[in-house]
C-alpha cells in the first residue's frame, strides 16, 4: 500500500558523532548490517544499511581535518566503500576490489589470469565465484571484517556521499541501502551568511520499487548478491523504481518556515534523472537559485526556473518561502516523471520568521580555472553500449572494465582536456578530482554545469569536452559512468595518477 504524497515526515538522517577526536584525527565506527525499517507506512522493509538507518548516518567535517571511518562489515557479502567526491588516497578510496570480506566468507582466491568473465548483462552464463573477478586482480588488498577508511579531506566543502563499490554488485548494494551523506565545512563559507541549522536540509532522492510484501524489488540475476552479477533482460538501460524517496521517505513532506533555506540536494537514484522544479499551490514557480556543484561553491549564483539531476550529482540550492502564503505548499516536482513519479516531496509553508540569511553576490574566489592551453593532452572516451563476454555490456572506449588492465595513465599535477562521447545517456564521474565542463557538442556548457564538478551527465548523442588538474595523490582510481547499472555492467576504467 503506497502512501499519499506528502504525508509523511521528512527524516532527516542523524549526525554521526565520533568515538574519538584525539590526535587532530575524527575517528567514526559504523557496522554495515541489516536492518528492518519502516519506509512505507505500516510495512518493514529489509534492508543492507549504514549503522541501522537508511540513508546512512551523516557524517559532519571540518575541511583539513582527517577523519577516519572504521567500516565493520555484518552483511552477507563483501563490501567496499566510497567516498564519492572525496579526495582521497587511493589506500581509502575504496577499488571495487579492495574487499571488506564478512566473517566467514571463503579466503580469497589466489591471483589467477583474467579469465573470459561470464555472468554480465543478460546473456552470462555461470558466475565467476565467491567474491566475482576481483579475486583475479593481484593488486586487490582484501581486508576480513574490518577496514579503517582515512579521508584527509583537504579540499574546498562541500556534500560529499559514502556508498558501495563493489566490483559488479554496486548497483543493488546501494540500492538495499549502503548510501550516506558526508558534509565538509570551512569557516569562509561559513561566514557568508547562507541560510543554515534548520534552515538547511540534505535532501538525498532515490527511486526505489518494492513488492506486495514491501521488500525492495531488484532485477537481480542473483538475488543473494554472491555470484553472478547483472539484472534481467529488459533492466540494460538501468534499474528505475516507481516510489520517489527523499532521506528514505516516500513523498515526504517537511513544515518550514517563509524564509530561506539552504537545500544539499544528492541524486543518489541508480539509474533515474530528475528535472526538478519547485511550484507553489497557485502553480507559481518558485526560483531555485544554484550556489553550489558537486565540488563546492560557484563563483556567483545562478538562478534556475528547473535544475536537471542525473545520478550521483549535487547541487547546493537557495530557495526562498517568504511570500508564500502561509498554509500553503510548495511541492518538488520532476519533470521528466510522470503520474506518481512525477511528485518528489513538498514543504508547507508553516510560519512567518525573521529571517537574517543571505546569498551573497560572490560565493568564492578559489575556484580553478584551467585553460585549455595549460592540458599536456585531450583524450577522448566513448561511453557506448556493447558487447561484452558474449553478452549486452556497457563500455567505455570499446572495453569493459577489467581491474587488471592499465585503461589511462595520467601525470600528477598534469592538466588535461577529455572528451567524452555518450550514445545514451551516461552521468561520468571521476574519482580523486573536480572538473570544469569545458563545451557541450562544441558549445558553451549548460547553465547548470557551472562550477566544480565531479558528475558530468552526458545526454544522449552528447561529446563533452571538461578539464582538470590531476592533483592529490599517486594511484589507481577510477572513472566511471554513474548509473549504477551500467557501471556494474562494465562502463568503468581505470585512472592511475603517476
Ligand atoms: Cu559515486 Cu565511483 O562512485
Ligand atoms: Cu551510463
Amino acid at each position: 500500500p503506497l502512501p499519499p504524497p506528502f504525508q509523511v515526515p521528512l527524516p532527516l538522517p542523524p549526525v554521526l558523532k565520533p568515538v574519538s577526536t584525539s590526535g587532530g584525527i575524527d575517528r567514526y565506527e559504523i557496522t554495515q548490517r541489516e536492518a528492518s525499517l519502516e519506509i512505507l507506512p505500516g510495512v518493514r522493509t529489509p534492508l543492507w544499511t549504514y549503522g541501522g538507518t537508511f540513508p546512512g548516518p551523516t557524517i559532519e567535517s571540518r575541511r583539513g581535518r582527517p577523519v577516519t571511518v572504521a567500516h565493520r562489515n555484518e552483511l552477507p557479502v563483501p563490501t567496499v566503500v566510497h567516498l564519492h567526491g572525496g579526495r582521497t588516497p587511493a589506500a581509502s578510496d575504496g577499488y571495487p576490489t579492495d574487499l571488506v570480506l564478512p566473517a566467514g566468507w571463503p579466503e580469497a582466491a589466489p591471483a589467477k589470469p583474467h579469465p573470459a568473465m561470464n555472468g554480465h548483462g543478460t546473456h552470462g552464463g555461470g558466475g565467476h565465484g565467491m567474491g566475482g573477478h576481483g579475486m583475479n586482480d593481484p593488486r586487490a588488498v582484501v581486508t576480513r571484517l574490518t577496514r579503517d577508511y582515512t579521508f584527509p579531506l583537504d579540499q574546498r566543502p562541500t556534500l560529499l556521499w559514502y556508498h558501495d563499490h563493489r566490483m559488479d554488485f554496486t548497483a543493488p548494494a546501494i540500492w538495499r541501502g549502503l548510501a550516506g551523506s558526508h558534509i565538509v565545512r570551512d569557516d569562509a563559507e561559513e561566514a557568508l551568511g547562507l541560510p543554515a541549522g534548520r534552515h538547511e536540509l540534505p535532501l538525498m532522492i532515490a527511486d526505489r520499487a518494492f513488492d506486495a510484501d514491501g521488500r525492495l524489488d531488484y532485477p537481480a540475476l542473483d538475488p543473494t548478491l554472491r555470484e553472478r552479477p547483472g539484472v534481467r533482460g529488459s533492466y540494460l538501460a538501468g534499474v528505475l523504481g516507481d516510489v520517489i524517496l527523499v532521506n528514505g521517505a516516500p513523498w515526504p513532506v517537511h513544515e518550514v518556515d517563509a524564509a530561506r533555506y539552504r537545500l544539499r540536494v544528492l541524486n543518489a537514484s541508480n539509474a533515474r534523472h530528475y528535472d526538478l522544479e519547485a511550484v507553489g499551490d497557485d502553480g507559481r514557480r518558485l526560483d531555485l537559485v544554484q550556489i553550489g556543484a558537486d565540488q563546492g561553491l560557484l563563483a556567483a549564483p545562478v538562478t534556475h526556473s528547473h535544475l536537471p539531476i542525473a545520478p550521483a550529482e549535487r547541487y547546493d540550492v537557495v530557495i526562498d518561502f517568504a511570500g508564500v502564503p502561509i498554509g500553503s505548499r510548495v511541492r518538488i516536482v520532476n519533470r521528466l516523471g510522470s503520474g506518481r513519479t512525477r511528485d518528489v516531496m513538498a514543504f508547507r509553508v508553516a510560519r512567518n520568521v525573521r529571517d537574517d540569511s543571505r546569498v551573497p553576490r560572490v560565493l568564492s574566489n578559489d575556484l580553478p580555472n584551467w585553460r585549455r592551453s595549460e592540458a599536456v593532452r585531450v583524450r577522448e572516451f566513448s561511453f557506448r553500449a556493447g558487447r561484452m563476454h558474449g553478452g549486452h555490456g556497457w563500455l567505455i572506449g570499446g572495453l569493459p572494465f577489467d581491474p587488471a588492465r592499465s585503461d589511462v595513465t595520467v601525470g600528477l599535477g598534469e592538466v588535461e582536456v577529455w572528451r567524452l562521447v555518450a550514445d545514451v545517456h551516461h552521468p561520468v564521474h571521476l574519482h580523486l578530482v573536480g572538473f570544469r565542463v569545458l563545451s557541450r557538442s562544441g558549445r558553451p556548457p549548460l547553465p547548470h554545469d557551472a562550477g566544480l564538478k565531479d558528475t558530468v551527465s552526458l545526454r544522449p548523442g552528447e561529446s563533452a569536452e571538461i578539464i582538470t588538474r590531476f592533483d592529490g595523490y599517486r594511484g589507481r582510481y577510477l572513472f566511471h559512468c554513474h548509473n549504477a547499472e551500467h557501471e556494474d555492467m562494465g562502463m568503468m576504467a581505470n585512472l592511475e595518477v603517476i
